[in-house]
């Protein structure tokens, strides 16, 4: 079942959003084009990473400040597990998730 997130015309570079998907909390971004779905959970400590700055392709968690790279996932000088990913979906003019 494709769950609609967001209108693909709101998609700007720089876009930064936070939802609730039956419970689940995912995090969307535009990152050099590209429409990036996470879990909204830092690897590290479970900080939601929606209040984070992105910035030159890396996602910078507010409570100990890990920064992570949102195109491999992977953290920069730290030792934590890598951003949860999730496939996104299109429908029409409507970006989201199969779930
Ligand atoms: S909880 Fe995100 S850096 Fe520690």
């Amino acid at each position: 079942m494709f769950v609609a997130l967001e209108r693909l015309i709101n998609l700007d570079e720089g876009y930064k959003r936070a939802f609730d998907v039956a419970g689940r909390q995912l995090l969307l971004i535009v990152d050099q084009g590209q429409h990036l779905l996470f879990e909204n959970r830092c690897p590290h400590q479970g900080a939601p990473l929606h209040d984070g700055t992105l910035a030159g392709g890396l996602l910078r968690c507010r409570r100990h400040g890990i920064e992570f790279d949102v195109h491999s996932g992977r953290p920069r000088q730290a030792h934590c597990g890598s951003l949860i990913r999730w496939p996104v979906a299109y429908d029409g003019d409507r970006l989201g998730l199969d779930v």
